[in-house]
């Protein structure tokens, strides 16, 4: 669905291809963000564990690669490989997350809270420490997290999103 037509960058007199990581890419708003990204000339790497629907989005030209952000060995192969392949990442979109369950607290379900922060939270952490290196070697890196209205105000049975979704806002050092 990506498709070519990369831009290129000057990198220490060197001409070179941003490289834009995507995590959560297989559907949705990672799906939507890489496309995007595809479209303006980066060459897009997507990750996610659905690895068929990942595939349609990154296309001829993109990259897909398994990835569980809740794994940290998952996160540290997924950034191995795209050392490998590409040796720097210009942009990286933890987009990877979302909600689980409506319960009033009362009737919290363990395993939702517990999924929830895993994704939402330490696999945002994990994605962004193990990629950190390549950024750096960009110079310009740019880290994009996907937040939500979540991160702002409170809605029934969501105080479980709205913890995860609060807990990596203040995060920007
Ligand atoms: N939809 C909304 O209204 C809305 C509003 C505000 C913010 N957001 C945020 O936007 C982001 C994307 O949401 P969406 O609505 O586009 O959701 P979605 O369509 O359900 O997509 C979620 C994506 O995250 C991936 N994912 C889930 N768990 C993962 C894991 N452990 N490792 C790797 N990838 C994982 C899924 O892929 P696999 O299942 O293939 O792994 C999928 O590609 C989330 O962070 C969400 O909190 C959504």
């Amino acid at each position: 669905m990506a498709e070519a037509g990369f831009v290129n960058l000057y990198h220490g007199g060197m001409r070179v291809t941003p490289v834009a990581v995507i995590t959560g890419a297989s559907s949705g708003i990672g799906a939507a963000t890489a496309i995007a990204l595809g479209r303006h000339g980066y060459r897009i790497v997507v990750g996610a564990r659905r690895i068929e629907r990942l595939e349609r989005v990154a296309g001829e030209d993109g990259t897909a690669l398994r990835l569980d952000v809740t794994d940290e060995q998952s996160v540290s192969d997924f950034v191995r490989q795209v050392g490998k392949r590409f040796g720097r990442i210009d942009v990286l979109v933890n987009n990877a997350g979302g909600a689980l369950g409506l319960n009033p607290i009362a009737d919290a379900v363990d395993d939702e809270w517990i999924g929830m922060w895993k994704t939402n939270v330490l696999g945002l952490m994990w994605m962004t420490r193990a990629c950190l290196p390549l950024l750096r070697k960009t110079k310009l890196g740019h880290i994009v997290n996907i937040g939500s209205i979540a991160g702002f105000e409170t809605y029934k049975g969501g105080a479980g999103y709205t913890a995860v979704k609060h807990a990596p806002r203040p995060g920007g050092d």
